[in-house]
C-alpha cells in the first residue's frame, strides 16, 4: 500500500469515481463506502480500497510527484517492442509503395538509441538488397584543373585560397582517360574541375569526344556552365553530369555561395534532366545553421530533380576558408542520413563520397552496408591531386591507382557486392 499513490475523486456516477492523479484521470469502482467528492482515496486494481486524509494525501503526493513523471517517461520508453514499432511501421509504408512523410523522414534521423539507429541501418540496406540487389557502381574521377572563378566559403579551391593552381591539358585529360578505360576497365568517368573558362566549348568538345569514343559514360562535373555548353557536350558524348545543388535552404545557400543563386542552379539542374542526362546531385551536409529539417529538405530536393544517383558528404573544414572553424560532423550522423535517404527513395543510386570517407577508416564499408551502392576511385596523376584539396586530407593516398582499385574490389567483394561500372 505504502507504494500506491493517492488520487483525488473529482466524479461520482453510480458506483464508480473518477480519480484523478496528477492530471491523470482513471475510472475506479467504488468498493469502500462513504467516499464522497474532493475525497484522497488509493485505489487498487480498478477498486477504491482506502480513503486517507488530505493532508496525509499532500505529503505523500508532494513525495511522489517529481517521480511519477519520471517513471512515465522510462515506462514509455521501455515499452517500445524490440524492434521498434515505430521504425516497423514506417518501413510497411515504405514496402507498400507510400512515401514517407518528411516528419516520418526527420524521426528517423533523429533516432538516438544504439539499437535503433542500427534497426535502421540494417533496414535500409535491406531495402538496397531488395531493390537493386547488389549492384555497386564504381565510377573514376578525373580532376583536371583547381582553377574556379567562385568563392564558395567551404571550398578550398575557392578563388580566394592561396594554393598551387594547376591546368591538365586537353592531351592530359585524354590520355588519363585512356588509360583508365583501357588498362584499368572503367565503365564510367566523371571528369571534375572548378569552374574554369579556360576550357572553352572547343577544348571541352574535344575531350568529351575523344574520350566517349573509348566507349565510356562522360559524367561532367564542371560547375555552372551555359545551357548551350551543356547541350554541345551532350551531342558531343558527355552522357551525364554532376552537379550539386549544395543546400536547398535558400539563406545558406546565398551565404555560402556568394555571387550565385539557389534557383539559377537548381534550374539548370532541372535543365540537364530534361536534355536527356543522367544526372547525379545533392548537398553538403553540416553548412552553418543547417538544420535537421534542412537536411530532409535536401533529400527530398534530390529526390524531385530526379537524381539517378545522391551525391552528398559531410563539410570537411578546410583550414583555408572562412569555415574553417566549423564542427565536424560525426560519421554515424551521415550513415543515418545514407539510411534515411535510401527510405526516402528506395530505388537510388547513393554514393559514399570522398568526404565521408575522410571522417574515418571504415566509412566507405559502413557507408555500403547502410544503404549506399555507389563509391568513386580517384584516376587524376599525383602530381595534381595533391592540389585539389576541396578540403584537407582529400585522397591524398600515394598508393597508385591500381592498389585503390584493388582495395576497392577487395571490399565490395567481401560484402558480397558486384563492380558493375568496373569491365573487370
Ligand atoms: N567539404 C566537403 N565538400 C566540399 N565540397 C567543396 N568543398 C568542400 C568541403 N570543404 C564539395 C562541393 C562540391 C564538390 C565538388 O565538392 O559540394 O560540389
Ligand atoms: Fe568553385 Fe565548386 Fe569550389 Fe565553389 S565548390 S569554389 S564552384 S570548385
Amino acid at each position: 500500500m505504502c507504494y500506491a499513490i493517492p488520487g483525488k475523486i473529482i466524479e461520482i456516477k453510480d458506483n464508480y469515481a473518477v480519480v484523478d492523479y496528477f492530471g491523470e484521470k482513471k475510472n475506479v469502482l467504488l468498493g469502500v463506502k462513504n467516499v464522497s467528492l474532493g475525497d484522497y482515496i488509493y485505489a487498487q486494481g480498478g477498486i477504491v480500497v482506502s480513503k486517507i486524509s488530505k493532508d496525509n494525501a499532500t505529503r505523500t503526493l508532494r513525495i511522489w510527484k517529481k517521480q511519477f513523471f519520471e517513471l512515465k517517461k522510462i515506462d514509455k520508453k521501455i515499452s517500445q517492442p524490440a524492434t521498434n514499432g515505430n521504425l516497423l511501421g514506417l518501413m510497411q509504408k515504405v514496402n507498400l509503395g507510400k512515401n514517407l512523410a518528411s516528419p516520418e523522414l526527420q524521426r528517423l534521423l533523429e533516432m538516438r538509441e544504439n539499437k535503433e539507429v542500427q534497426l535502421l541501418l540494417e533496414t535500409a540496406n535491406n531495402l538496397r538488397q531488395k531493390e537493386l540487389g547488389n549492384a555497386c557502381c564504381v565510377h573514376g574521377i578525373i580532376e583536371f584543373s583547381n582553377h574556379c572563378r567562385n568563392n564558395c566559403l567551404y571550398c578550398g579551391i575557392r578563388r580566394g585560397s592561396k594554393i598551387n593552381r594547376y591546368r591538365m591539358s586537353v592531351g592530359e585529360i585524354i590520355e588519363t582517360a585512356k588509360y583508365a578505360v583501357k588498362k584499368l576497365g572503367f565503365k564510367a568517368l566523371v571528369l571534375q574541375s572548378g569552374e574554369d573558362d579556360w576550357y572553352d566549348e572547343k577544348k571541352l568538345v574535344k575531350i568529351v569526344k575523344e574520350i566517349s569514343e573509348l566507349g565510356v559514360l562522360i559524367f561532367l562535373s564542371i560547375g555552372e556552365r551555359s545551357k548551350k555548353i551543356y547541350k554541345k557536350l551532350y551531342l558531343a558524348g558527355a552522357q551525364a553530369a554532376l552537379l550539386r545543388f549544395e543546400t536547398s535552404n535558400k539563406k545558406i545557400f546565398a551565404k555560402v555561395r556568394p555571387g550565385t543563386n539557389l534557383e539559377k542552379r537548381v534550374e539548370l539542374i532541372r535543365y540537364l534532366k530534361k536534355s536527356g542526362f543522367i544526372v547525379a546531385t545533392g548537398f553538403i551536409v553540416g553548412l552553418p545553421e543547417e538544420k535537421n529539417e534542412d537536411i530532409i529538405k535536401n533529400i527530398l530536393l534530390t529526390k524531385d530533380l530526379g537524381a539517378d544517383m545522391y551525391s552528398f558528404g559531410p563539410l570537411i573544414p578546410s583550414p583555408l576558408t572562412p569555415l574553417a572553424g566549423q564542427k565536424l560532423l560525426d560519421k554515424n550522423f551521415l550513415l543515418k542520413i545514407i539510411a534515411v535517404t535510401r527510405l526516402a527513395d528506395k530505388n537510388a543510386k547513393i554514393l559514399v563520397t570522398t568526404a565521408l570517407q575522410t571522417l574515418g577508416g571504415d566509412a566507405l564499408k559502413m557507408g555500403l552496408i547502410a544503404g549506399a551502392n555507389s563509391l568513386m576511385i580517384n584516376l587524376t596523376p599525383y602530381k595534381y591531386k595533391k592540389n585539389y584539396q576541396l578540403y584537407p586530407d582529400r585522397d591524398r593516398n600515394k598508393d597508385d591507382v591500381k592498389a585503390s582499385i584493388k582495395n576497392a574490389i577487395n571490399l565490395l567483394y567481401s560484402l558480397g557486392r558486384a563492380p558493375t561500372d568496373l569491365g573487370i
